[in-house]
């Protein structure tokens, strides 16, 4: 029984030790205000442009996707590699990097080289998520940034909206993520926009697209050229709520990938669930979020502090 109870506490104390636990007050000591500073800063952006909500969000999206969370994202390219900014789906896309930058200059002054990119990212898509009307939910810290970053692994990893329902759920699976996460987490496009050429193929060449939404759609977005953003919540694109389900019950989705979630398969009725529940869709969209920011940090020595979070130290 005694050594049962030793063992016990000496798996619990390794865990702990090796740093491989993140936690709500990893910097409760070294930097007791972070939290206040980065909600500040996600307010004053949001402020000035509610869509950039949505950039954040999608930017710790395409950080944990590819290596984990470790604001390998935020890399500007080097003689040593490439990083992911120029990859696909980042490519004249990904934004919001300057906020990013302005938040970590905040922290600095108040906490010199304690607090990583990675968590900064981290907290400022919840923020986001909470300034637009979301949930709120609770952020484990203690990531460290990466030293390196690479665009091939960016196109590898982040899935793209030509998309079929399979492959989206192999692509989640891959990292460690359910099909009820895909589900709740593609409810991010509840905000934000989208460009012509990434719903093009889906309004000129799916069947599953209700009449009028595809005909106002052609009008912005032509079969070849402009390029022009629409919102992938027509409705409410600056408001964190539960219409992008109804929308693809109705077959209005901007992206191929989006309606692929609500086209006779087997995750109709989660779609179905989400569009009537906003409550489970904001309790599974907490849950998948912790899923998604959990996904591979370096912690303990393994990585870095970056002081400026767009080059290596
Ligand atoms: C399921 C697979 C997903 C695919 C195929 C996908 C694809 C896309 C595409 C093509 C865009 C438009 C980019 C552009 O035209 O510049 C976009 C935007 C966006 N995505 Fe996703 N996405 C996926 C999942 C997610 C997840 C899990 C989240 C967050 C939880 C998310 C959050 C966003 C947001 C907020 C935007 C708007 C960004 C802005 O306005 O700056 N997406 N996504
Ligand atoms: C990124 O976009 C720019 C502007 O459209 C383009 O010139 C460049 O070739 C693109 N880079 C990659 C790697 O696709
Ligand atoms: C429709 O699909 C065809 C065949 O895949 C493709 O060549 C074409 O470019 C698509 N049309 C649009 C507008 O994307
Ligand atoms: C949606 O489902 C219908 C009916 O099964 C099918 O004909 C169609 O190809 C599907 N659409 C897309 C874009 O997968």
């Amino acid at each position: 029984m005694a050594s049962y109870y030793f063992l016990m506490l000496f798996l619990v104390g390794a865990t702990t030790a090796s740093g491989a636990v993140l936690s709500t007050d990893f910097y409760s000591c070294s930097c007791p205000n972070l939290l206040p500073i980065v909600k500040k800063g996600v307010a004053k952006a949001l402020q000035k442009e509610p869509r950039m909500g949505a950039s954040l969000l999608r930017l710790h999206f395409h950080d944990c996707f590819v290596n984990g969370c470790d604001a390998s994202i935020l890399l500007d390219d080097t003689s040593k590699f490439i990083g992911e900014q120029t990859a696909a789906a980042n490519n004249q896309s990904a934004r919001g990097f300057n906020v990013i930058d302005e938040i970590k200059a905040s922290v600095e002054k108040a906490c010199p080289r304690v607090v990583s990119c990675a968590d900064i990212l981290t907290l400022a898509a919840r923020d986001s998520v909470v300034y637009l009307g979301g949930p709120w939910w609770k952020v484990g810290l203690g990531r460290r940034d990466s030293t390196t970053a690479s665009r091939s692994d960016a196109n590898s990893n982040i899935p793209g909206p030509s998309l079929s329902l399979t492959a989206l759920i192999n692509n989640f699976a891959n990292h460690g993520l359910s099909v009820s996460d895909l589900v709740a987490l593609s409810g991010g496009h509840t905000i934000g926009l989208a460009q012509c050429k990434n719903f093009r193929s889906h309004i000129y060449n799916d069947s599953n697209v209700e009449a009028s939404y595809r005909k106002s759609l052609q009008g912005k977005c032509p079969k070849s050229g402009s390029n022009l953003h629409e919102p992938l919540d027509h409705q409410t694109p600056i408001h964190f709520d539960n219409l992008y389900f109804k929308n693809l019950i109705s077959k209005k989705a901007l992206l191929h990938s989006d309606q692929e979630l609500f086209n006779g398969s087997s995750t109709d009725s989660l779609v179905r669930k989400y569009a009537t529940n906003t409550a489970a869709f904001f309790q599974d969209f907490a849950k998948g979020m912790v899923k998604l920011s959990n996904i591979k940090p370096l912690t303990g020595s393994k990585g870095q502090i970056r002081i400026t979070c767009g080059k290596v130290n």
